[in-house]
């Protein structure tokens, strides 16, 4: 949800016109956006306040020459004499079948036996992206299959939706010479020496739709540290846990994130580059108002963009979903 993939040629060209060579992608999500600027030469530091996204950031930005081998693959994939049976015992009949939710059991003792950081990154960032293919819609907001339109991608296997998923994710990654860093944690601590360009891309808040990203990817999130640390709500249908994330998820609570976020953006001396669209708030004028207030020079450009809810992939295209990009440079 809210992956900027379609965007990255404007991104890119907006961030040229900064000087700094360094570029922190704070709300790093997919990683699309890092991944292309280490493609531009830049060393790259990520960050996400979700785990997951922090995995596919390990694995595909800051590694530069770790790849899952196809016995690694395989060894993932077997049965594990020490596998727990949390998945199996707490989502049965809820998303993936009972053999599935076996080999999840199994996945996680075996992923977490590996020794390699950046392989057991791979591994996750394989995992989620496979369970999400697997899922009608790539949500985990509602049980059963009640979104099966009939696409290939489920009728395909986890197991093989996690093979062809570590063929993409080895096929991602590559060296630019330079050393870079992922980072798991709230943008609004982001503690960063080096000055430099620091892209703002967080939840977009809107009176219209909730942009409550735990909600969403809850069992991509558990999955990764196998729901270590998490409260799980027993009662809820889904068995979500409890997010401890709020921070720009209600209209006072993303005005109040973004001044707190600029203020210390701007006591380290970075340079800003933030997405943020048309139709959520804070309105365009109150974004360069907030800017204005701490940074000399301020620009804005404004790209039109039709987006992919994680939700309402079927509105894809729909006049409702275009709307103005706006990405704004403070420097
Ligand atoms: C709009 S998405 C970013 C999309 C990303 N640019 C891409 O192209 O895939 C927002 C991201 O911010 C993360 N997030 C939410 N609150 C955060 C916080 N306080 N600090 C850091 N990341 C946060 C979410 O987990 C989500 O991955």
């Amino acid at each position: 949800m809210g992956s900027k993939q379609r965007l990255l040629g404007h991104i890119a060209d907006v961030a040229a016109h900064s000087s700094r060579r360094t570029f922190v992608d704070a709300f790093s999500g997919s990683g699309c956006v890092a991944h292309h600027m280490k493609s531009r030469g830049y060393r790259v530091v990520t960050n996400d306040v979700l785990a997951f996204a922090y995995h596919w950031a390990r694995a595909a930005v800051e590694n530069s020459s770790v790849r899952l081998t196809p016995d690694e693959c395989d060894g993932l994939l077997a049965p594990s004499r020490n596998a727990g049976t949390f998945i199996a015992d707490t989502f049965a009949d809820l998303y993936f079948t009972d053999d599935e939710n076996a080999l999840l059991d199994a996945f996680s003792e075996n992923a977490a036996a590996l020794t390699d950081p950046y392989a057991q990154s791979l591994a996750y960032a394989a995992m989620t992206r496979a369970c999400l293919k697997r899922r009608p819609r790539g949500v985990f907001t509602y049980v059963g299959m009640r979104y099966d339109d009939g696409r290939a991608d489920l009728r395909t296997s986890l197991a093989d939706h996690f093979r062809a998923s570590v063929d993409a994710w080895n096929a991602a990654v590559f060296d630019n010479g330079l050393s870079h860093e992922a980072r798991h944690g709230s943008a609004t601590s982001l503690d960063i020496d080096e000055p430099s360009l620091v892209y703002v891309d967080p939840p977009y808040f809107s009176t219209r739709s909730d942009n409550d990203y735990t909600r969403r990817y809850h069992f991509l999130e558990g999955l990764v540290s196998y729901w270590r640390d998490l409260e799980l709500q027993p009662h809820t249908k889904t068995k979500k846990f409890a997010s401890p994330h709020r921070e720009f998820q209600t209209r006072a609570a993303a005005y109040a994130s973004f001044e707190t976020l600029f203020d210390v953006l701007r006591v380290q001396g970075h340079d800003v580059l933030v997405s943020y669209s048309s139709n959520c708030l804070p309105s365009k004028d109150e974004m360069l108002a907030m800017l204005r207030a701490r940074w000399r020079c301020v620009d804005v450009v404004s790209v039109e963009h039709v987006y992919s809810f994680g939700t309402h992939g079927h509105r894809v295209g729909n006049a409702n979903n275009r709307v103005e990009e706006y990405l704004f440079l403070a420097r």
